[in-house]
């Protein structure tokens, strides 16, 4: 039995050429100094595997129909076995994975490895961050509750006023002109085909130039990088004290990805997949539009921008965030590694740190998503106690126009203030507004009927009217 065995192994190994290709890989000599700092690419790549597998697992009984998707998360969460533990790592496994692949990307521009020769080590990466932002963002959809709806909805909305490209773009991101069924299967042929497939692709390219180009050293102030040279001093310093990259590099990484697999199983298992929102209903304004956390940074930026330059701001920051990563190494390869030669490096990573912090927490409470918690407008602040104008304030209440709207400082603020609506438009235009919506503003055309629609329009024209009419009774 041994004997055969062995004769198999010998058979498959001649065949595949383990022992010759695989083998050296694993052993290939590393500089002994890689420590604990250098675990954050493979833990990614292991939050990624884990993507994978629980994805494949979810697919198999997710359905990406507009009527069943919800139905079938519903589903997975409530009886199928494993389906809540599965939907949890899915979605703990996402968030870990961008923060492992932020990190990543910080450690690598601090000791300044993108620098020659592993320009394209960094190029590659910087494309792979971006898919598998891309990831986050078509997953969230893939919810299909109201949640997951509305945020690809806002977002998709932003895209679609970008000038020139915007409106093809958008439709072609959605696959219609809004939110539907057929964006679902769209996002999902994205989330399952489009973007793993470069992933993997993206991902094997950048192994392959990590080992042409070996693993980097720490950075040595007494080394800085001359790429006439740098390539025989590094193997100068390999040969000399160099050990093989297993066991003695990569334990490290063995043990901290175990050590992420665990936390997002634990995750799961203790707090259980996030909470499916109610099933989403494009006419209902008690949505909540928050995406994932990962990007509240993102639209707590667009939402402090004035809307005039919101649309040159909303491809723009992506599409500038690309180009300057990605010809980072084109600009600079040589020079200073270490991080105290590198304080503007320093600086950076410091100041963008700093602002995503600000901008998440901020994002997080203000203003771009509506106030749910608001409490009808005082009487004094109406106006009157009967008739068609009080009739309008407690319908602008009750239709959630004040989770968006502020009056005189009584409800949220993501739409604009409507303390002096009245001066500012006519009943037509307030007709109009509301029932055909807005940017960010969802129609009402079919949730009040005419009388509904006058009252709250007499109402509105009362606002800042009366300023006026109290500066003429004094
Ligand atoms: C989900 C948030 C939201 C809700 C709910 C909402 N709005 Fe709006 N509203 C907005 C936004 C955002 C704008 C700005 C739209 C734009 O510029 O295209 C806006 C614009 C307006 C405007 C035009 C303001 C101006 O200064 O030009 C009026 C009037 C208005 N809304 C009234 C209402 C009324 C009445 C209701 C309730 C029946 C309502 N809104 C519900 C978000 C909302």
């Amino acid at each position: 039995m041994k004997r055969f065995l062995r004769a198999a192994w010998q058979w498959i190994d001649d065949r595949v050429g383990f022992t010759d290709n695989v083998l050296p890989l694993l052993t290939h000599t590393v500089p002994r100094d890689a420590r604990w700092w250098y675990v954050f690419g493979s833990a990614t790549l292991t939050a990624f595997l884990v993507q994978v597998v629980s994805g494949v697992c979810l697919a198999m009984s997710y359905v990406p129909g507009g009527d069943e998707a919800y139905q079938s998360l519903v589903y997975i969460t409530e009886q199928a076995p494993f389906g809540s533990i599965l939907r949890g790592m899915h979605a703990y496994g996402a968030s870990a994975m961008v923060t492992l692949v932020v990190i990543h990307l910080a450690q690598v521009y601090l000791h300044g490895t993108y620098k020659f020769p592993r320009e394209m080590n960094w190029m590659t990466g910087v494309v792979l961050l971006f898919v598998v932002l891309g990831m986050a963002f078509t997953g969230q959809l893939l919810r299909w509750d109201a949640n997951g709806v509305w945020s690809v909805m806002v977002a998709t909305e932003m895209a679609a006023r970008a000038p020139l490209i915007g409106p093809l773009l958008s439709e072609f991101l959605l696959g219609g002109e809004t939110v539907g069924g057929s964006t679902l299967t769209r996002f999902f042929v994205y989330h399952v085909f489009i973007m793993p497939g470069v992933i993997f692709a993206g991902v094997g390219l950048h192994l392959y130039l990590l080992f042409r180009h070996g693993v980097s050293e720490m950075p040595n102030v007494d080394q800085p990088v001359d790429p006439a040279t740098y390539k025989a001093q590094y193997e100068a310093r390999l040969k000399a004290t160099g050990v093989p990259f297993w066991p003695n590099a990569m334990w490290r990484d063995v043990v901290f990805s175990t050590f992420v697999v665990a936390m997002i199983f634990g995750a799961a298992v203790v707090f259980g997949p996030p909470s499916l929102d109610a099933a989403p209903d494009p006419a209902s304004i008690d949505a909540n539009p928050m995406p994932d956390w990962y990007f509240w940074w993102y639209f707590a930026l667009l939402s402090l921008l004035p809307s005039a330059f919101e649309i040159w701001f909303i491809l723009g920051v992506p599409i500038l965030g690309f180009l300057a990563l990605f010809c980072l190494p084109l600009l600079s390869n040589r020079g200073h590694r270490a991080p105290s030669k590198r304080p503007w490096a320093v600086g950076i990573v410091i100041a963008s740190v700093a602002s995503f912090l600000v901008l998440t927490v901020y994002g997080y409470r203000e203003p771009w998503s509506p106030d749910f918690s608001v409490s009808k407008l005082p009487p004094e602040v109406v106006g009157a106690t009967a008739g068609p104008v009080y009739e309008g304030a407690q319908l602008v209440h009750a239709k959630g126009c004040l989770y968006c709207h502020a009056i005189e400082g009584f409800g949220g603020h993501r739409g604009p203030d409507l303390s002096n609506i009245g001066r500012q438009l006519t009943r037509e235009d307030l007709i109009i507004r509301i029932n055909n919506g807005g940017y960010n503003m969802p129609s009402y055309a079919a949730s009040v009927n005419s009388e509904q629609l006058t009252q709250i329009v007499d109402f509105l024209l009362t606002r800042g009217a009366r300023d006026e009419q109290e500066k003429e009774s004094r």
